[in-house]
């Protein structure tokens, strides 16, 4: 039996690693019209209209492709995302801000919590046990590089990607784990999960940058989930005539795609109890960060989620609340304009509603345990998008001017709603500390590559006069990239003690 499971995850985490792709084998008449049949019951089966037409290779490609999916539940997918059931509006339910004793926040907690938390965290580190799942299965539309988002360069004098800056704040956090607790070595696995257009584009530059210095056994680049592209009357739509369209089935696919690909067993595997979950657009992330860790597993809570504050009623972020007595997330096209002024009746200055969501979870391994209980009940969302495709009715290309149908996509905040409100927690971190996306092309002003750049290099500034040393900066010319490598949150910067150093700066090594 042991031999059977070992087996079993083995093969398993043999598909992280991504292998030749292997020619899909061509399928017997029979297998071909069974599944026709399925997808003519199911009243989708104009996705076999070219099969006539295109070479076998192509046949057999697309034999596998709809053999992924399941037609019935694909038509139950269209008829809810194009039909909702009418629900409760978010005005009308009752929202609160999370209990007190679910909350904290790094800008008013006593600063002996905070060291407990993180010495805590470190230990976890140290042991072995705290694991990091980064969700990068995003198109990046509207920074519109073609490349992996990960891979964007934000114009940093070190010309550091995003993702290379994620993984030296690991190393970092290994070696100072070390340091603090020893033992052999400190692993935090590094799940990074990628999708049909992000995934061969990121494994070739891991490659090329030889996994920025981490061991490559530990890190698992793995792909989510694809769901169909579905027209506005709720046909599967075909990019050609031998491929339908598809795309990434949301960052809520993370749930599946970890039991898929094995990430799931292979943590356990790993003895790992903690994971951090966060989004790769965050140029500021603190990777598997110990006060986190140590905070979420002092509360033992299933999930606890990072917030920044809601700079002012308007800001357009979703907000963590509980709804209607559960953890939640709210848009903010969702709530009134007099709930989004409401202020805190304890701190009359600051908004009652002021937790926006930033995409930075921590789960415990216990709760990715009930994965299989929820994963398929989580709800599909709409995005009403512009999908290259062909007509079927005589096979001519279509290039949409506007939105023709619709994608798919699970998000990853939807569980909150199915954890007990005793289970979940969340803690607020300052945003020029810990959150700053890269959304937008250069030149936006807001959310671009600049702002990210220069957010940085505000904080390596910041740390640099907090530890005594001094900065000289002239107009334009401010800031200091500190690499991960010398601090990982602006700890040991005291040899910079009554240094000065010249805006713009980089360290990147202490001597
Ligand atoms: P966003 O919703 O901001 O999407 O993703 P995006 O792809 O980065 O950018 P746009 O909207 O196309 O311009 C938030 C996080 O969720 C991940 C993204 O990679 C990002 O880290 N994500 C999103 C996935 O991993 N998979 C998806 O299917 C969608």
């Amino acid at each position: 039996m042991a031999e059977a499971i070992k087996e079993t995850v083995s093969n398993l985490i043999g598909r992280f690693s991504g292998s030749a792709e292997e020619a899909p084998r061509e399928p017997s008449a029979e297998e071909f019209q069974q599944l026709q049949k399925k997808y003519d019951d199911a009243g989708q089966g104009h996705v076999f209209a070219f099969v006539n037409e295109i070479p076998t290779a192509e046949k057999t490609q697309l034999f596998h492709q709809l053999a992924k999916f399941d037609s019935t539940r694909i038509n139950e997918l269209a008829e809810t995302a194009l039909n909702p059931p009418k629900t409760e509006q978010a005005a009308a339910a009752t929202l609160e801000p999370l209990p007190d004793s679910a909350t904290a926040s790094i800008l008013d907690s006593d600063p002996a919590d905070i060291k407990r938390w993180y010495d805590a965290g470190l230990k976890q580190v140290a042991e072995n046990k705290v694991a990091v799942v980064l969700m990068a299965g995003g198109q990046g539309t509207r920074l519109g590089s073609s490349a992996p988002k990960g891979c964007f360069d934000i114009g940093l004098l070190s010309q550091k990607s995003l993702f290379q800056l994620q993984a030296e704040r690991i190393l970092k956090l290994q070696e100072l784990a070390l340091k603090a607790h020893g033992g052999q070595s400190a692993t935090i696995p590094w799940y990074v999960m990628t999708s049909g257009p992000t995934r061969k584009p990121t494994e070739e530059y891991f490659a090329e940058k030889n996994y920025f210095g981490l061991d490559k056994s530990n890190v698992f680049v793995f792909e989510q989930g694809v769901l169909p592209c579905i027209s506005n009357d709720g046909k599967i739509m075909l990019e050609s005539k031998g491929k339908v369209a598809v795309a990434p089935d949301g960052n809520g696919g993370i749930y599946q795609a970890l039991i898929t690909c094995g990430a799931r067993e292979d943590m356990r595997r790993r003895g790992i109890q903690h994971i951090h979950l966060y989004g790769v657009d965050n140029c500021l992330v603190k990777v598997a960060d110990p006060v986190f860790i140590g905070f979420s597993a002092e509360k033992d809570v299933d999930i606890a989620t990072k917030v920044v504050r809601k700079r002012n009623a308007t800001e357009s972020v979703g907000l963590i609340v509980q709804k209607n007595g559960k953890p939640d997330v709210v848009e903010y096209s969702e709530i009134d304009k007099e709930t989004a002024e409401a202020k805190d009746p304890k701190q009359p200055d600051v908004l009652k509603f002021r937790a926006a969501n930033i995409v930075n979870h921590y789960y415990s391994f216990r709760f990715f345990e009930s994965i299989e209980n929820f994963a398929h009940k989580l709800p599909h969302h709409v995005a009403r998008k512009k999908i290259g495709c062909v007509n079927p009715e005589n096979g001519e290309a279509v290039k949409p001017e506007k939105p023709n149908g619709i994608k798919l996509e699970q998000f990853v905040f939807d569980v909150f709603p199915i954890t007990p409100l005793d289970k979940f927690a969340s803690i607020e971190v300052r945003r020029e500390e810990e959150f700053s996306p890269l959304k937008n092309a250069r030149g936006t002003g807001e959310d671009d590559p600049d702002t990210s750049r220069d957010d940085i290099m505000k904080l390596g500034q910041r740390w640099i006069e907090a530890a005594g040393g001094i900065v000289i900066t002239e107009a334009d010319a401010f800031g200091v990239e500190v690499s991960p490598f010398i601090s990982y949150g602006g700890e040991n910067l005291e040899f910079l003690k009554g240094r000065e150093i010249k805006a713009p700066a980089i360290l990147e090594r202490e001597e």
